[in-house]
């Protein structure tokens, strides 16, 4: 086009060029003063470095801000224990510190509500920490920025159950185990399960996965859309509920994982499975992790899809005998966890025969399978009660004030036998004691240091030793909890400062006044010390 034809505004007519010019800068400058963030902290590449942004700026004050929030009829609290319970939680690695507080906690029961009070804390540049269960253990929910928490746990029904398309239509802050309680009479189940307390959007928000990961894959796996809340208050909704798509960018994958810095998720559509018609559960127990990891290789090479494959060492075992927590004491070996499901028994029966070949190759010391539905309960309440059994056993037998520091480090599943002798090693030669409990079939582990409060910084140092070895060993330092603001500085080993920027570039493009859950996956502020 040539230049004669822009547009130009009336003023401009007749003015010399050089005015133009000086008063394009005035305007730009003013703009750029204005404007927040200026302009110059959003660079014109594609990564976003820490070092090319200013500190953020946020209100501290909101005296204006709560009442203007009250008034769309949202419940605005700050009791003390209402603080306190969305301040952390007892599994937290690293407690918040002193003063990382929020002021409020803001209840919306609506979607177009969380759109009023986005749209107002953007305006004023409230800092805004999303909340559903209280259950992430990685700081992920702590108020570093004194704002406000926006706990989306009210927001819990069950909108739409499709059960001849296998979707059922949520709202955020569904509970999964009341889901599983719902789909029940369908004969259906969800595939995602976390702690207890978690529910849908804080599991999409940490992409969560738990014991039937390994057939039903993670959170990522099982959301198909999500509606969520932007910075600014756009509400969007990631795509409607088919099963196939190639249309556009997967927005719903960039909400997995995102921990609440990109938006707050209010709906979700996600994917139910029919409950497997025959059941049973299998207990193997092995010489060496190595014959145990092998095992797990070979039996899926064989085409059986187990629902879970726990594997619990030699020091879990011990924990649970110590607690009696099975009928008869078992082998304090390595040991398979495995549920195996099928369309029929005689399905099941089949896959048992494999499973128990696959198994004596690798010199299984012991193969126990559940004959009815309450041996299988039996079998599998050795694992769940996994935890009980080793904070029962820390406490009696090492300290009444012993912590627990889980780790959730994933690894390839050849490089899993390595990592773990590795550090069953180290921790022989440490003065600590641990248990490991792996979700096998996935690589993942939870190796849990058991430390005195003066041991904390000793401890710490071991778990960072094991987590970088798991990233050497091309793992990644989170299968399951997410980064939070404690696990930070292992993103940055684990992807490297450039993936990071892209991820920063992202966040400043949809948040640009980083209002949203500030300070969580990676820093945004050139100024923070944060050490981990
Ligand atoms: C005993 C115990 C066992 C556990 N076992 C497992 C396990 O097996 N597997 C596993 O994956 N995890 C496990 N966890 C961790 C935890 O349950 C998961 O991380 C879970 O996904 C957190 O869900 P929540 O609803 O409690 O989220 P919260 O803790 O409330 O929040 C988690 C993150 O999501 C963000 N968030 C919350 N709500 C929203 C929203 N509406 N929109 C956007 N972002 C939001 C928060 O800001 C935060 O970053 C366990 C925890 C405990 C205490
Ligand atoms: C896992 O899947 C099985 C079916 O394979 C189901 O019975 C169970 O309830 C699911 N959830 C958990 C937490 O085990
Ligand atoms: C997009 O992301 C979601 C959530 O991670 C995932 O379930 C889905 O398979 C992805 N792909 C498409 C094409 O939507
Ligand atoms: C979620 O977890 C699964 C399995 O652990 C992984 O394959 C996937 O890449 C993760 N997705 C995101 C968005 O983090
Ligand atoms: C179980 O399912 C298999 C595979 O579909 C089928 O061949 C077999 O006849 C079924 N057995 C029973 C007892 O229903």
């Amino acid at each position: 086009m040539p230049w004669k034809k822009l547009p130009i505004k009336p003023l401009a007519y007749g003015l010399p060029g050089s005015i133009l010019v000086a008063l394009g800068a005035y305007k730009y400058g003013q703009y750029n003063a204005l404007h927040n963030p200026p302009l110059n902290m959003f660079p014109n590449s594609s990564t976003t470095k820490l070092k090319s942004l200013q500190p953020p700026k946020y209100c501290r004050d909101l005296s204006s801000v709560i009442p203007e929030i009250a008034g769309i009829g949202v419940e605005v609290v700050s009791s003390k224990p209402e603080i306190e319970h969305h301040t952390s939680n007892d599994f937290t690695t690293h407690p918040p510190k002193h003063g990382e507080v929020p002021q409020y906690i803001v209840y919306p029961t609506s979607t177009e509500q969380v759109s009023r009070v986005l749209k107002i804390c953007n305006r004023e540049l409230v800092p805004v920490v999303p909340f559903s269960g209280g259950s992430s253990i990685e700081g992920n929910f702590h108020s570093t920025r004194r704002g406000i928490v926006v706990d989306t746990s009210r927001m819990n029904k069950v909108l739409a159950i499709n059960d001849d398309d296998l979707d059922v239509v949520v709202q955020c802050g569904v509970n999964w185990q009341r889901l599983n309680e719902d789909l029940e009479p369908y004969g259906l189940m969800f595939g995602t399960d976390c702690g207890p307390s978690g529910l849908i959007s804080g599991m999409i928000a940490t992409n969560a996965s738990g014991v039937n990961a390994s057939r039903y894959g993670a959170m990522t796996a099982n959301v198909i859309s999500v509606t969520a809340v932007l910075a600014d208050g756009t509400i969007v909704k990631t795509r409607q509920r088919p099963r196939k798509t190639s249309a556009g960018y997967n927005l719903t994958s960039l909400f997995v994982g995102s921990e609440g810095t990109l938006g707050i998720v209010t709906e979700a559509v996600v994917k139910v499975y029919p409950k497997p018609k025959s059941e049973t559960v299998v207990v193997v127990q092995f010489p060496s992790i190595s014959h145990a990891t092998k095992t797990v290789a070979q039996v899926f090479r064989s085409g059986i899809q187990p629902s879970a494959i726990e594997l619990l060492d030699a020091n879990m075992v011990h924990c649970l005998n110590y607690g009696k927590y099975t009928n008869k004491p078992m082998l304090e070996v390595p040991t398979l966890f495995f549920k195996i499901g099928g369309i029929n028994g005689t399905v099941v029966k089949e896959s048992l025969k494999i499973l128990q070949a696959i198994t004596k190759q690798n010199e299984a010391a012991s193969f126990q399978f559940a004959k009815n539905k309450q041996e299988q309960e039996e079998l599998f309440s050795a694992r769940k009660n996994a935890l009980y059994a080793m904070t029962d056993w820390s406490r009696s037998e090492i300290d009444q004030d012993i912590r627990m520091w889980p780790t959730d480090i994933a690894v390839p599943l050849s490089k899993l036998s390595h990592v773990l002798t590795m550090i069953n090693t180290w921790i022989k030669d440490s003065p600590f004691k641990s248990t490991i409990v792996a979700h096998a079939g996935d690589g993942n582990f939870h190796a849990s240091i058991f430390y005195r409060p003066e041991q904390r910084d000793e401890a710490e140092k071991m778990v960072n030793k094991m987590v970088e070895l798991g990233i050497v060993n091309d793992g990644t330092a989170t299968g399951e909890h997410g980064i939070g603001n404690s696990k930070r500085k292992f993103l940055e080993l684990e992807l490297g400062e450039d993936t990071i920027g892209m991820m920063r570039k992202i966040k400043m493009a949809l948040d640009p006044n980083r209002i949203l859950n500030p300070d969580k996956v990676f820093k945004i502020d050139p100024n923070d010390e944060g050490l981990h």
